[in-house]
Order: C-alpha cells, then sequence, then structure tokens
C-alpha cells in the first residue's frame, strides 16, 4: 500500500534552461534542481522520506535504522526528516564500504561535511572499520536487532532508501516534472542505489524520452538490483512493466578511482558548472554524473533537447581530505 506522504521538500523544484552552456556545447541542457528541495539542503533523498517516513510512523516506529558511507546524503536527509517528527535515527556507517577493491587515496574524509550535519540533527552515527557492502548491511541489522532488544520500536530502511516506497518517489516526480516541461530526449542522472533510476525508468519506459544512469558505483551487476526494483515497484502499483537489467541504461566510464572517491573527471565538470552556470555539484554523484553528460554531448551520444537531473550531494564538498 502506498501511504499519504509526509511533507518535507517544496516542490516543484525548479527547472531551468542552462544557456551559457547551451550556447557553448551547442545542445538544448536543463537541469532539474534536487539539489534545492528547501530541506537539509537538498538531494533527492528528500522526495523518498516523504512516503517512508510516513510509513515508518504509520507503522508506530520510534526509531529508524539505516546504513551507508559516511559521507552518505541519505544519512543527512533522513536525520533531519526523524528530527522533524521527533524520532531517533541510528546509522551504520563506514568510512569507505567497497565491494572487492578498496581505493584509499583521495577518498572524502569521514569526518565534515555530511556528518556535521548528521550530528546537528541528532544522528546516532555508529562508525566502524571499512568493510564490504555486506558487512555494512550485516551491521545495520545487528544495531536494529540491538535497539529492538532495547525496546525500541525500528523501521529498517536499506540503503540510499532504494525500496520499492523511494522508486515509487521518483514515479511522482516524473509526474511533476511532466508538468513543467515534457519533451526531453535524454534525462541524465547519477545512479548508485537505484531508486532514482528505476522510478525514473519505470516513468518514461517506452516513451521518446531516454533515462540514462551514470554509475557512481563500479559493479556493472547493479543493474539486476534496479530490475528487482522495478519488479517490485510494478508489484506495489499492480502494474506489469517488467523491465528487465537491459531496459536500464548506464555509463559505468565515469566512476572513477571507486566509489566515494573524487575523480579527475568529475572535478573538472564541478568546475565547469561553477564557473559557467554558478551551479554547484558534488564529487561522489552529480559531478560524476555531469562530466559524463558533458563527454556524451561531445561525442555527440546524446543530443536534442536534454535533462541533467541534479540530485544535490554538495554537503561532502567539505569533506574533501
Ligand atoms: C547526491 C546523490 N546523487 C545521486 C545518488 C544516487 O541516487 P540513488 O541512490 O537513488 O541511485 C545519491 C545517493 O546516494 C546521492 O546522494
Amino acid at each position: 500500500m502506498i501511504p499519504e506522504p509526509v511533507s518535507l521538500i517544496l516542490r516543484p523544484t525548479p527547472l531551468h534552461r542552462l544557456d551559457r552552456l547551451s550556447a557553448e556545447l551547442g545542445v538544448d541542457l536543463w537541469i532539474k534542481r534536487d539539489d534545492l528541495t528547501g530541506f537539509a539542503m537538498g538531494g533527492n533523498k528528500g522526495r523518498k522520506l516523504e512516503y517512508l517516513l510516513s510509513q515508518a510512523l504509520a507503522l508506530g516506529a520510534n526509531t529508524i535504522v539505516t546504513c551507508g558511507s559516511a559521507q552518505s546524503n541519505f544519512v543527512r536527509q533522513l536525520g533531519a526528516a526523524c528530527a522533524v517528527f521527533g524520532i531517533r535515527c541510528a546509522a551504520a556507517v563506514m568510512a569507505l564500504p567497497f565491494e572487492d577493491y578498496r581505493p584509499t587515496e583521495h577518498a572524502l574524509s569521514a569526518y565534515g561535511g555530511n556528518e556535521t550535519l548528521d550530528r546537528i540533527f541528532g544522528v546516532d552515527l555508529y562508525l566502524y572499520e571499512d568493510g564490504t557492502w555486506e558487512e555494512l548491511y550485516a551491521r545495520a541489522d545487528d544495531l536494529a536487532r540491538t535497539l529492538e532488544a532495547e525496546g525500541r520500536h525500528v523501521y529498517q530502511i536499506p540503503i540510499g532508501g532504494s525500496s520499492p516506497l523511494g522508486a515509487y518517489a521518483f514515479t511522482r516526480a516524473a509526474i511533476e516534472i511532466q508538468a513543467q516541461q515534457d519533451s526531453f530526449d535524454w534525462i541524465v542522472t547519477a545512479s548508485s542505489s537505484g531508486s532514482t533510476q528505476t522510478g525514473l525508468a519505470w516513468s518514461y519506459h517506452q516513451t521518446s524520452t531516454r533515462v540514462l544512469g551514470v554509475a557512481c558505483d563500479p559493479e556493472p551487476e547493479i543493474v539486476e538490483d534496479f530490475a528487482r526494483l522495478g519488479y517490485d515497484l510494478d508489484h506495489l502499483l499492480g502494474t506489469q512493466k517488467n523491465l528487465g537489467p537491459e531496459l536500464f541504461e548506464m555509463d559505468f566510464r565515469f566512476v572513477g578511482p571507486g566509489y566515494g572517491v573524487p575523480s579527475a573527471e568529475g572535478d573538472g565538470a564541478i568546475e565547469k558548472l561553477a564557473k559557467t552556470e554558478g551551479i554547484l555539484l558534488d564529487p561522489i554523484y552529480s559531478g560524476k554524473a555531469f562530466a559524463c553528460l558533458l563527454q556524451r554531448v561531445k561525442d555527440r551520444a546524446i543530443d536534442g533537447r536534454v535533462l541533467f537531473w541534479h540530485t544535490g550531494g554538495t554537503p561532502a564538498l567539505f569533506a574533501r581530505s
């Protein structure tokens, strides 16, 4: 069942054309400003949290448990949402969770940036030594069991808020943007835990708009997780779009040194947008996604009317080590 969302963000978030960059690049480039949700310094998670918090409250939860990297933008926005509703937020975090290869140089600091904001919002951060994603998920499960044993009523949220309800929030975002301007040839967005891309891909399936996810994690098999999320979204909505992994269009070339580590291309894209349009991106997600967009425009691998979906993340600019 889809709960009535609580209200966290200001909507619609702005949509506008990037005139200077459009002229320079010879493309009709637009930007959807989910960095300007007006909630907890912005970002794509506010939309998901309106549904997730609603469900948690309806189930009588007084504690939310999640996990992520120490610079998680999701944990920051979740912390703010929990503060608004007077419930406890506990997050299992690692400086740099990894799959099997762990890049160490130039990773973000576990302190400052989002971590500073987490503490202001009152998040209980449990910082563990770096390990694999599976180990991080297990830490979150253990944390949830421990808090339940202490008598807390826990609602657990998967990493990045990527549950079917999180993806549903992005089907609503697609409706929001269709009311603003509905003729994009491409929508380009950073993609990681997947509910942003899944909600958009579900919405634009079999239309003339192509949704391109720019991977921030190096594992190509994440499209299988996205497909599973898409099936669960179908189930939630009683639809049968059946988006298989091959229907998630992704570009893996801009991950750089690894998840959670800034890249030269991403940093270049951050400077480019800052210096032409005065808009800031982040070094882990939106900067890498924008680097991909710039390269594809150059290669003529995207053209027409192109929308960059700015997913936020700028507090991480203040966690460079
Ligand atoms: C700034 C930013 N952009 C993009 C993403 C990716 O969104 P999703 O997790 O829905 O794939 C995240 C998620 O962590 C993020 O924090």
